[in-house]
């Protein structure tokens, strides 16, 4: 019995000392820091920034420019320099490109000449990522790594940070009159047809720039004017020796019968530029 009593004295002791231990682990300690969730940098690192998921499918697909102008508006906002490094002065010299009878203004840079000159805002609706679809910033290279852009990617070619041929080549690539019936090259026969483009493609081919990245509508317009404008963008500023292969978009009088060049051209636009304004 005394045993019992005993007992009952120690475990009630014992339990009264457990419920002392635990409350008192309970109570705040000086030395506990609270987990706080890192507050991001308020910039990227400079590694963080290359590798910004903005540089790759398929977030660069929906990019908008201010998104990337974000980080780089160096791209709209430096100016060509006022002198060469060897002290030629800019206003002194021409450029082949300033030759074209739409060059206006001073020498300026080619971001600038493609977003923000008049004859571009009036022409075109450019945006980043019609030229930049993402590119491998260390080796500039498809399948450089596992995860660099896949050998199927022709967003951009090598050493490069677009796809010339699928861009550039659309707007400065040759004259092709060989496959317009014209005896010649335009500067040698414009006069023949009134320096005017639309003397034939009022009627021809008149399914044309229905594209997110055109203004076709102002082009259209511009063409009425003369040919300087149309000419400018298919042959009058060719970098290339070679046409770009247009697709061939059905218009109302299109003959049945398709011409042998123009056997393997596709029908519509590219996917990614037919549908509403870009963001
Ligand atoms: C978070 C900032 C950031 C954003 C957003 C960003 N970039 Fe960049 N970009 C960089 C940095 C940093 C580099 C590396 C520059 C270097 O190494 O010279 C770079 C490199 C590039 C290059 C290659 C330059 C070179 O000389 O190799 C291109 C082209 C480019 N960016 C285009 C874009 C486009 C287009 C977008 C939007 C879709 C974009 N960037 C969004 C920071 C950014
Ligand atoms: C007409 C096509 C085109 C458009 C539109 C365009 N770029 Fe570029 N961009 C290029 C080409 C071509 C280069 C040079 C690529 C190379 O060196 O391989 C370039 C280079 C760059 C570079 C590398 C640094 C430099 O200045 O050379 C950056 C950054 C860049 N572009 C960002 C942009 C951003 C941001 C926009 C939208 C505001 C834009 N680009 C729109 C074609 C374009
Ligand atoms: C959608 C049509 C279009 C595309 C695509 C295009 N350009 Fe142009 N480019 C123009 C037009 C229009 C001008 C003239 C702009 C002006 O006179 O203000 C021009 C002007 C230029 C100039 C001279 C401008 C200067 O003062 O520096 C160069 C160089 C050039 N483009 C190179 C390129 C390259 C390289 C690409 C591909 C990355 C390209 N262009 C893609 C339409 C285009
Ligand atoms: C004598 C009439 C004539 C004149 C003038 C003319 N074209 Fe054409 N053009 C044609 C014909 C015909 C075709 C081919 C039609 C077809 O697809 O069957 C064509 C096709 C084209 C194509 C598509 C080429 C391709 O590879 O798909 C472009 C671009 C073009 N013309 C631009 C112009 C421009 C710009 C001018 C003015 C500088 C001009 N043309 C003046 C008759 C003319
Ligand atoms: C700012 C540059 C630019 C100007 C200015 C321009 N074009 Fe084009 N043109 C293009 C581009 C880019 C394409 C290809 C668009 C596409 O992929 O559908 C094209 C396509 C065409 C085609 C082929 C259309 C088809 O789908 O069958 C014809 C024809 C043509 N242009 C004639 C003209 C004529 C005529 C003018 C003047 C009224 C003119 N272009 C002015 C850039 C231009």
């Amino acid at each position: 019995m005394k045993y019992a009593v005993a007992a009952a004295a120690l475990v009630i002791a014992a339990s009264a000392a457990f419920v002392a231990w635990i409350v008192a682990g309970m109570a705040p300690r000086t030395e506990f820091v609270p987990y706080v969730e890192p507050k991001p940098a308020a910039e990227p690192s400079y590694l963080q920034a290359v590798y910004s998921p903005l540089h790759f499918r398929p977030a660069i697909d929906a990019a908008t420019d201010a998104q990337c102008l974000a980080c780089h508006r160096e791209v709209l906002e430096d100016k060509v320099r006022a002198a060469s490094p060897s002290g030629l002065k800019t206003d002194s010299l021409r450029a082949g490109y300033q030759e074209t009878p739409t060059y206006a203004g001073e020498q300026d840079t080619f971001h600038r000449r493609h977003l923000v000159t008049p004859l571009a805002q009036r022409l075109m609706n450019l945006r980043c990522n019609t030229c930049h679809q993402g590119h491998e910033p260390r080796e500039e290279a498809q399948g450089a790594a596992a995860d660099a852009p896949p050998q199927a990617d022709a967003g951009f070619t090598l050493r490069k940070q677009v796809n010339p041929e699928s861009t550039c080549l659309k707007c400065h690539g040759q004259f092709p009159w060989q496959l317009m019936g014209l005896p010649g090259p335009w500067e040698a026969h414009k006069a023949a047809f009134a320096d005017n483009c639309l003397t034939c493609h009022a009627a021809i081919r008149s399914k044309r720039h229905e594209v997110n990245y055109l203004n076709a509508a102002a082009i259209e317009q511009a063409g009425k004017e003369g040919a300087d404008a149309c000419f400018g963008c298919h042959g009058g500023r060719s970098w290339y020796g070679i046409a770009y292969s247009y697709p061939r978009t059905p218009w109302p009088e299109m003959p049945a019968e398709v011409p042998a060049w123009a056997k393997d051209r596709p029908t519509r636009s590219e996917a990614r530029f037919i549908g509403g304004a870009r963001p």
